[in-house]
């Protein structure tokens, strides 16, 4: 198996890290606002503005890989995840658990010693029930008839 890297997207990586999302089948509207979500990173905080910090698995160079962690307007313990692209041919082979990993890394080093949730809108599965996600079901539908995806929550 290749060593897979996990690196902080950069400014000159925008266009490849785009390419990831557009060839993993993402749709025009979601690719608009992943660009401006990325730019808006590269372009450096702004002491006090929220915004998503992009990380990218990185295989020889290239980028097969991308997803997002950001602070939570909620609430300043609270973190979301979102964005996660993987390159098809690279799917099933541990780059997201990596990515997942990776940015609860940052997280924690971001946040500190003082408890935190990260709350993430996606499909359940095993990896996240393994890293201590549970998914938060809604009082009558079993999950979100339209896309199947239910808000999981952890508690760090
Ligand atoms: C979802 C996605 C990011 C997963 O990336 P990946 O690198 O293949 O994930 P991993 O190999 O780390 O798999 C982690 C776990 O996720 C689950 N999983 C991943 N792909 C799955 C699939 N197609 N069906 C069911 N479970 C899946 C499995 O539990 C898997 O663990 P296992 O392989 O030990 O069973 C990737 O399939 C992708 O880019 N899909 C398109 C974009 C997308 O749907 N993003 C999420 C939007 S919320």
């Amino acid at each position: 198996m290749q060593e897979i890297e996990m690196q902080e997207l950069t400014k000159d990586k925008l266009e490849e890290a785009i390419e990831v999302f557009r060839l993993g089948g993402w749709d025009d509207t979601s690719l608009l606002y992943v660009k401006a979500e990325m730019t808006a990173f590269l372009n450096g905080d702004i002491s006090g503005y929220i915004r998503a910090k992009f990380i990218t698995a990185v295989v020889d160079g290239r980028i097969i890989g991308v997803a997002a962690w950001a602070p939570s307007m909620c609430a300043f313990a609270v973190y979301e995840l979102s964005w996660a692209t993987v390159l098809p041919e690279w799917r099933r082979r541990g780059v997201n658990t990596r990515m997942l990993q990776d940015r609860l890394k940052r997280i924690r080093q971001s946040h500190g010693p003082e408890p935190f949730v990260v709350i993430v809108y996606t499909w359940d599965n095993p990896m996240y029930a393994k890293t201590g996600f549970s998914c938060l079901k809604p009082p009558i539908r079993r999950e979100d008839p339209y896309t199947g995806k239910c808000l999981l929550v952890a508690h760090f």
